[in-house]
């Protein structure tokens, strides 16, 4: 017997909203948030980045953009914000990787990635999920990787956590942002920081890093 297709909360919350979440994002200033992830990601010339659940392209696209020398992959379980993000892609002259697959069931071998990053894609995640999802970056990443995900803080950081609040109400009331840097302590990662870049207008986001150590055990 055939398996039934596992579901996922795509980028819009409905596919039918899937052509405004571009403009929706560019609105609420996310582009830029989106560029201090890619000043913490740092990716540097031959290196192997992936965009763990990332829609419609935008932030990989940026991220080739900022180092045309690094390979970019982007990975989401919705094909069609990947088709649009190959639309995107072709528009704007580059060439990525795309790939459609879950975080916590990545479609890569061990020790693939230099860089891991991630933006506005956790708090889409049951908190189950985000538990898996960490120490399965942590199998992709290579000695000395890093992984930067940028999201909502906890529903109870900022005064206007609705977002937060809204997936939280769809995976139950279990909020797991605020556990994120002890998940990637527990994985084995090292220089785990997180801190609050920006508010907007649907919460307040944060950028959590940290890497492997070079020598991973
Ligand atoms: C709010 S969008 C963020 C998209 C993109 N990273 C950005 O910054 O615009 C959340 C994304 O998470 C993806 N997603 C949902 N469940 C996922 C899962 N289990 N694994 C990976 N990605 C998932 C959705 O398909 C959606 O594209």
């Amino acid at each position: 017997m055939s398996e039934a297709p596992r579901s996922f909360i795509p980028a819009a919350g409905h596919d039918w909203l899937l052509p405004l979440y571009d403009p929706l994002l560019r609105l609420m200033g996310v582009d830029r948030i989106r560029a201090a992830l890619i000043d913490e990601a740092a990716p540097q010339p031959g290196d192997r980045v992936l965009d763990l659940g990332c829609g419609t392209g935008s932030l990989a696209i940026q991220l080739l953009a900022a180092c045309p020398e690094a390979r970019v992959c982007g990975m989401d379980p919705d094909p069609k914000a990947l088709g649009r993000a190959r639309r995107k892609a072709v528009q704007a002259g580059v060439e990525l990787e795309w790939r459609e697959g879950f975080a916590d069931a990545l479609p890569f071998e061990d020790g693939s990635f230099d860089c891991v990053v991630s933006s506005l894609v956790f708090h889409h995640l049951a908190p189950n999920t985000v538990r898996a999802v960490v120490p399965e970056v942590r199998r992709v990443l290579r000695p000395g990787g890093t992984l930067n995900v940028l999201d909502f803080g906890a529903a109870g950081h900022g005064i206007h956590g609705l977002l937060s609040h809204l997936a939280s109400h769809q995976h139950g009331d279990e909020d797991v942002a605020g556990e994120l840097p002890e998940l990637m302590e527990k994985a084995g990662l090292v220089e785990v920081e997180s801190r609050p870049t920006r508010r907007t207008l649907l919460g307040e986001v944060f950028l959590t890093t940290g890497k492997l150590p070079d020598q991973a055990a």
